[in-house]
């Protein structure tokens, strides 16, 4: 089949078993190019150089098919991993490489299927968090975040104000866009935030790596908060109301990359063309 033939928006309705079927067999075969290759080898050296001490247990949060994972036994040799993710696909492709690789001989690394955000996992135990070019899929129900405890009035009343309709801004696309999906897309981020932050120790260190079209201080004030509030690092108070802070900022870094036209397959907008990724780091309080 031709991945430009694939319908995501119909696909990406099938939530969480999307990457059991044809976006699972695209994300396997899209990821093996020597971008993505570039991409991933950078991102695994760039976490290795940014910590000072060496991690007890490093958590891939939606590790795919485990192009990251499998690159960070060689640069934490003492450090255990688990994988997590949702696609019996992805993890089976993972296992391959496991095996082809011999990256495990000694069970430092192991996979586990689950769907995400899951606060039935250990609580508190790694050092490392990481969430690498994300796209969780959940059911429409708002009963996942209530099940999650998600019943933080303040946090609720600032994403309102977040994502309240505004005058229309050129530089901010998502201004225009429909305020209930941008709420539920800034409230469920949220969620998952309170996820890394169970998992992670005090002082842990939460790492996103997100598709992006330039430098976090490029993006206007709007977008720059929003994207605290979803990864809980948001200081400043919104309409008088402070949202609930579970890490501090530490830093971003933007590359240019050709990983961007992921996006643009998924979107078909020639503006998702142009872009790269960025890494940022996040400590949790
Ligand atoms: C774009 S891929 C990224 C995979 C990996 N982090 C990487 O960089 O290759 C998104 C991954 O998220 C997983 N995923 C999506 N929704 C999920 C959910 N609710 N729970 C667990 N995994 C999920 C998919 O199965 C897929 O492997």
């Amino acid at each position: 089949m031709k991945w430009d033939e694939i319908d995501f928006i119909q696909e990406l309705t099938l939530t969480s078993e999307a990457y059991d079927g044809k976006v699972g067999r695209w994300w396997g075969q899209q990821t093996n190019d020597r971008f993505h290759a570039h991409a991933y080898s950078n991102i695994a050296n760039y976490v290795r150089s940014f910590l000072q001490n060496n991690p007890s247990l490093i958590i891939d949060y939606a590790c795919g098919p485990g192009n990251l994972l499998l690159r960070l036994p060689e640069l934490f040799p003492d450090c255990r991993f688990i994988g997590i993710d949702v696609s019996a696909l992805m993890l089976r492709l993972a296992k391959k490489r496991l095996a082809r690789l011999g990256t495990n001989p000694s069970g430092q690394i192991r996979l586990i299927k689950t769907e995400l955000p899951d606060f039935t996992l250990p609580r508190g135990k790694a050092s490392v968090v990481i969430f690498c070019f994300p796209q969780i899929l959940w059911g429409s129900d708002q009963k996942r975040y209530d099940e999650n405890g998600y019943r933080h009035e303040k946090d609720t009343e600032v994403a309102k104000f977040l994502a309240a309709p505004r005058k229309p801004n050129a530089k901010d696309k998502r201004i225009s866009g429909d305020a209930q999906m941008l709420l539920n897309s800034l409230l469920g981020g949220k969620v998952v935030s309170r996820n890394f932050r169970g998992l992670l120790k005090r002082g842990g260190i939460c790492v996103r790596v997100e598709y992006a079209k330039a430098e976090r201080e490029k993006l206007t004030e709007l977008e720059q908060y929003r994207l605290a509030f979803e990864e809980g690092s948001l200081e400043t108070s919104m309409n008088g109301r402070k949202a609930e802070k579970l890490f501090d900022f530490i830093s971003s870094t933007y590359f240019p990359s050709k990983v961007m036209e992921d996006v643009y397959y998924q979107t078909k907008d020639e503006t998702d063309r142009k872009g790269g990724y960025s890494i940022t780091m996040l400590e949790a309080v």
